[in-house]
């Protein structure tokens, strides 16, 4: 029978486009391939007529698209004799450092912003024993501490602004290529401490400049409103938004972002709080698709933007969804409380309530 050889993770699968050597020891849980989804009913819903995909980076093993580039960062740092990572973090960065250090073998420390995490992502840091450090100032805050203590202390940074992040995050890109056969028109992301965007383009421009696709698509880069530095054209000092994963108002990789935003032909810009939970539950309850806040941002952009024509009619345009909606149960269920009905443990109840519904 042609069994096809197990899967496992981008390391392996990328190896030949990586800085690894063929006996370096893989810290891998098995992370990438994920799928490419074709929306059927939400360009149709608002009236917009764009081919549109998500890559649902939701299915991670850690839930984000932080494990990309964390096999690569983690597997770094143990080759480089490393025993301990450290990283700030809106909550999924330190998940997925915290289970890839535990893979490993070795310690993470985790800066996070006190009360601004979703739940699911501070279960993760615990559950694979990092130490958490709760700071009393937001994410940017954490990122100066994290380089000032890396500065003097035994600990790697794995946060992107180590490059290994990036090398594993921009295999996206090229799976997105494999699967469309050619590069997509539009890409649309989430952008935060901007990372994520500069990766996919670097992956983007590899696979052009190796002559395996002989386009590259234009980047659009969407914000939160109170979190929206790229927008403004500054920093932001006090950032605020429902999307907790982007409440970053000094992105790391500023310059690497506006490379990719110039050299593709493409924009940033904002999304209001409600724009982005539209989204989250639009995807939710239309496709049945579940992500978190920060990832409905790239579609809530692209459908406004498809709308308004800045996306022409007919463009092939994938947006990335970073992160699982089960990471922040809390802002899901603050968004649909009515949707529970109580009844009493009997037929007739759950009959009547059942046939209510039906038509
Ligand atoms: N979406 C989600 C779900 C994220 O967790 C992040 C970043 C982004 C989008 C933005 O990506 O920073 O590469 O522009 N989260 C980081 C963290 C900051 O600490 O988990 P970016």
């Amino acid at each position: 029978m042609p069994f096809r050889p197990r899967y496992t993770g981008l390391i392996d699968k990328y190896r030949d486009r990586l800085p690894v050597r063929d006996d370096t020891r893989v810290i891998s849980l098995g992370e990438g391939n994920t799928p490419l989804i074709r929306l059927n009913h939400v360009p149709g819903d608002i009236g917009c007529a764009i081919d549109l995909y998500v890559k649902y980076e939701g299915l991670n093993p850690t839930g984000s698209f932080k494990d990309r580039g964390m096999t690569m960062a983690v597997t770094k740092a143990v080759e480089e004799g490393s025993r301990a990572v450290i990283c700030a973090s809106t909550g999924n960065t330190s998940a997925s450092a915290a289970a890839y250090a535990a893979r490993a073998g070795i310690r993470a420390f985790v800066l996070i912003p006190e009360g601004k995490i979703a739940l699911g992502k501070l279960a993760q840091a615990m559950m694979h024993g990092a130490v958490v450090l709760q700071i009393r100032g937001n994410f940017d805050a954490g990122m100066r501490l994290v380089k000032e203590v890396a500065a003097e202390a035994p600990v790697t940074i794995v946060n992107s602004i180590n490059p290994f992040r990036l090398q594993g995050q921009k295999t996206a890109a090229f799976e997105i290529i494999e699967e469309l056969e050619c590069a997509p028109d539009y890409h649309c992301l989430p952008v935060g401490n901007a990372g994520n965007i500069s990766a996919h383009w670097l992956g983007y421009r590899e696979y052009y400049e190796h002559g395996i696709v002989n386009s590259r698509p234009v980047m659009v880069g969407y914000q939160a409103s109170g979190a929206a530095p790229f927008l403004r054209g500054a920093m932001v000092d006090h950032p605020e938004t429902v999307a907790t994963a982007i409440r970053i108002g000094h992105p790391q990789s500023w310059d690497k972002a506006w490379t990719a935003q110039k050299e593709s032909g493409g924009w940033f810009d904002e999304c209001s709080d409600e724009e982005i939970l539209a989204a989250q539950r639009l995807l939710a309850g239309r496709e049945g698709i579940f992500c978190e806040p920060a990832s409905a941002t790239s579609v809530a952009g692209a459908l406004r933007d498809a709308r308004a024509g800045r996306i022409p009619a007919g463009s092939k345009v994938v947006c990335t969804l970073t992160g699982h909606g089960l990471k922040d149960p809390d802002i899901a269920i603050a968004q649909c409380g009515d949707r529970v009905t109580t009844v009493p443990a009997e037929l007739e109840a759950v009959r009547g309530a059942i046939l209510d519904r039906l038509e």
